[in-house]
Formats: C-alpha cells, sequence, structure tokens
C-alpha cells in the first residue's frame, strides 16, 4: 500500500472536550446518488467510540500547507483528543470541528459502520460541502507527505 499515493484528510469527531479525530488517506467516494463516502476507521483508534456516540464526522481534505495538522491528528506530535484542535483555523461547524482553509470540508452523517478486522467502515452520507479553489492538495506516498506536481504535462 506504499506505492498507492493517496490524498491525506483529518476526519473530525465529537464536540466541546469530546473533539478529536484522525488522519486519514483512506477516504474514498461511495455514491454520488445519494453523495456517500467511505472511512476506514481503526477500531483502536480514540475516534471509533466517539464516532459511535455522534454518528457524525466531518472530512477535511488537507492542501499541501497542512502537514504540520496531520501529523497532529496522525498522534505524532503528543497530543491527544481536544488539544489536536488548538490551531487557531478550527472552528466548530455543525456537530464536528472545520478546518477554514482546507481543501473541501464535508460533513456526514454516520449511515453505517462496517466492522472488519481491526477496522470499521464508515459509510458516511454527505450532509453539506465546502471547498476553495487555487490549492494544491497534501499526498501521502511512501511513507512521506508529498505536493502534487501540477507542471508535470501528461506525456
Ligand atoms: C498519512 C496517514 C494516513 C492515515 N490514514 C489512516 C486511515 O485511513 N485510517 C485510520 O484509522 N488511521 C489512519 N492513520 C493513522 C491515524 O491517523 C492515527 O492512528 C490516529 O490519529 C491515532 O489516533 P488516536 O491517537 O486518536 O487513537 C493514518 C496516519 C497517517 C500519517
Amino acid at each position: 500500500m506504499r506505492q498507492l499515493a493517496g490524498a491525506v484528510s483529518v476526519v473530525s469527531v465529537g464536540e466541546g472536550a469530546h473533539r478529536t479525530g484522525f488522519t486519514a488517506t483512506s477516504v474514498t467516494s461511495l455514491s454520488i446518488d445519494p453523495p456517500s463516502l467511505l472511512v476506514s476507521l481503526n477500531r483502536n483508534s480514540a475516534s471509533w467510540p466517539i464516532v459511535q456516540r455522534y454518528r457524525r464526522f466531518t472530512v477535511n481534505i488537507l492542501s499541501s500547507a497542512h502537514r504540520q495538522i496531520a501529523e497532529t491528528f496522525a498522534g505524532r506530535r503528543g497530543l491527544r483528543g481536544a488539544e489536536r484542535y488548538a490551531d487557531a483555523r478550527w472552528q466548530q461547524h455543525g456537530q464536528a470541528p472545520a478546518l477554514i482553509d482546507a481543501l473541501a470540508v464535508i460533513e456526514c452523517d454516520l449511515d453505517e459502520a462496517i466492522e472488519r478486522h481491526s477496522h470499521a467502515i464508515l459509510i458516511g452520507r454527505v450532509l453539506s460541502v465546502s471547498h476553495r479553489t487555487g490549492v494544491d492538495p497534501l499526498v501521502y506516498w511512501q511513507g512521506d507527505y508529498r505536493r502534487l506536481d501540477t507542471d508535470a504535462d501528461d506525456q
């Protein structure tokens, strides 16, 4: 899977003191009608009980300026739960926090959580979408963050 380049998102869950969230490359589109998506979440994560409790989550698609936020929500900076939201770029939006300058913010209702192996496959029904243009995505490939080479021509 190290060879599979993926867009990096932070999935935010919960509210107030119960906020937490995780960095994810497993966000995938499921259907357009109705608008829905999938996220695969490790059931050892602190986010799993919060997702089950609130049955809502928000996908924040990160830009190339968000490496530090990705590291924070991957648990690599020692911050847990609501501490991960100390960055001023977060605002409460609906039920879960939203990253103000994210490439896109997709608020979802939890339709279903399918428990398989170590993970839960979250099926999210999209409630609202906002997005920005002219910003590059953050990409993860071979164990490191990358920028998309937007100058590459398609030869
Ligand atoms: C680039 C990247 C992608 C990740 N993708 C996922 C993912 O799709 N699903 C998941 O459960 N964990 C994923 N992780 C790991 C979680 O972000 C990490 O285990 C989580 O934040 C730990 O949560 P906790 O400290 O709140 O328990 C990823 C980590 C990184 C660095």
